[in-house]
């Protein structure tokens, strides 16, 4: 009779292919193809990935011991300026050392544009590196040319391999990295091809134990899918210290910089550029940009928007048509889908207006995203402004979050929206009565609204 030389029923391991399927969405591990992510709820993302073997468990647990948070050393860490104020102000004042940046946008809406050129500015005073996967030293060197004056220090490594960039850079030492794109390079420890997701999270994790234990500032490039959502896990969001998404039509000339995540600062901020010949301006009078000249016409409303810490306006346009669908559409530019849905119901329920049967069309101008509450009462505005067929009258801009019951709620930084309003010869702002207090800025009249339909009587 045989006898089993290991304990009954468990074999000696062998080394084997493991398929693992990853939700392209969240990071969603499963064994299996799901057709949909149990994790997320997307339909159709998962993606096979190849390891051979078992994927590594984690090694050194010997050895960790907390420490005091009074005994932490801080060495008082300086922000460097990038020289490029928009840029500063969006990452909270700087670029923090050994912080990783991630910087997402749309194909040819001035990722590499931007980052080349804090790479020119920083060279002279810091050691810069532009590690490229996607584009050769010759193709940076002519973006380069036509961007920069100097650009002798900046120093181009073009490599896809991961061991190979971090033993360059343990070598030459930058304090300042730049790597575009995460999704070009690749760790041959991951049988998937450059791209994937469990690709992306290992670059990205690489990157941020460099940053973290050699004070090296890092900034990746991601790329963006077709939805607008960056490529990757969203556990590389959770992963970096800060996330900025470039915003804005690229067939326009301007860019708007948002910061969605942020260690070291506050979010929604934004910054916002212009795409010239020279590489991307920066833009001190944004409003100016987002308004288009001459009357209003039917269906528009300036909404007194305040980003982070920057008031401006921003016009919203809508068109109400006669739909011959059983389900009539609902279209967003610009602003959130169910947002918009929750607006529109309000309008017909609180304010009396018959939308039902009609398709509703909502525009933000200019490429941007509004996705503060305070927009609420511009887009109801400008919907009843299409829908009566009438402009709002004289120059007046509005905010105020819109509540189901129809009332408008408190909206912060209200002083700050009026200011900017009055900066842009506005004659009347229309906001919540609960926001009207002791509000006064010369030269702007406040047309304070308890609900909806006080606010419409306002304005029409
Ligand atoms: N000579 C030029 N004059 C003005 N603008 C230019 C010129 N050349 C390029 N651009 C602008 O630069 C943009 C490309 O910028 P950039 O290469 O930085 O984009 P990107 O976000 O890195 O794109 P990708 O994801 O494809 O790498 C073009 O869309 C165009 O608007
Ligand atoms: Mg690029």
């Amino acid at each position: 009779m045989r006898r089993a030389t290991g304990p009954k029923g468990r074999r000696p391991p062998m080394a084997k292919v493991h398929s693992l399927y990853t939700c392209g969405q969240c990071g969603h591990e499963a064994h299996k193809w799901l057709g949909r992510c149990p994790g997320c709820g997307a339909w159709n993302s998962f993606i096979e990935e190849r390891f051979e073997g078992r994927p590594a468990s984690p090694a050194r647990i010997h050895g960790a011991e907390p420490t005091r948070l009074a005994d932490v050393e801080v060495t008082a860490a300086t922000r460097v300026k990038t020289r490029i104020s928009e840029l500063d102000r969006v990452l909270g004042g700087g670029v923090v050392p050994g912080s990783l940046v991630l910087v997402g946008g749309e194909p040819g809406i001035g990722k590499s544009t931007l980052l080349l050129q804090v790479l020119g500015n920083l060279c002279c005073d810091h050691r810069v590196l532009l590690v490229s996967g996607e584009e050769s030293a010759a193709q940076v060197k002519l973006r380069a040319d036509r961007l920069l004056q100097d650009l002798g220090a900046v120093e181009v490594l073009v490599e896809t391999d991961m061991d190979a960039v971090l033993a360059a850079i343990k070598k030459s030492r930058p304090e300042l990295v730049v790597v575009d794109s995460v999704q070009t390079l690749y760790s041959s420890e991951i049988g998937s091809v450059p791209g994937s997701v469990s690709q992306v999270r290992e670059v990205a994790g690489r990157f941020m134990r460099l940053a973290k234990e050699d004070g090296i500032s890092v900034f990746l490039v991601g790329h963006v899918t077709k939805e607008g959502a960056l490529a990757g896990p969203r556990v590389l969001e959770h992963m970096v210290d800060t996330v900025l998404q470039f915003e804005g039509d690229r067939n326009l000339t301007y860019r708007v910089l948002r910061s969605i995540k942020n260690r070291f600062g506050s979010t929604n901020e934004i910054g916002v550029f212009e795409m010239k010949e020279a590489g991307l301006e920066t833009v001190d009078d944004p409003s100016a940009l987002f308004l288009e000249d001459g009357a209003r016409s039917c269906g528009s409303a300036i909404l007194a928007a305040l980003e982070g810490s920057r008031s401006l306006l921003i016009e919203v346009q809508a068109l109400v048509a006669g739909s011959g669908l059983a389900y009539p559409k609902l279209v967003g530019t610009g602003i959130d889908r169910g947002r918009l849905a929750m607006i529109v119901a309000v309008l017909s329920r609180r304010a009396g207006l018959n939308l039902a049967g009609s398709d509703v069309f909502v525009n933000v101008a200019g490429g941007v995203r509004v996705e503060e509450p305070a927009a609420d009462l511009a887009v109801a505005l400008a919907i009843a402004s299409a829908h009566r067929d009438s402009p709002l009258k004289g120059k007046t801009a509005c905010f105020g979050e819109l509540s189901l019951t129809g009332d408008l709620r408190f909206c912060i930084g209200a002083e700050r929206r009026l200011d900017e309003a009055a900066k842009m010869g506005i004659e009347a702002v229309v906001l919540p009565h609960k926001n009207a207090g002791s509000l006064s800025v010369p030269g702007v009249e406040v047309l304070a609204a308890g609900n909806l339909s006080a606010a419409l009587a306002q304005v029409f």
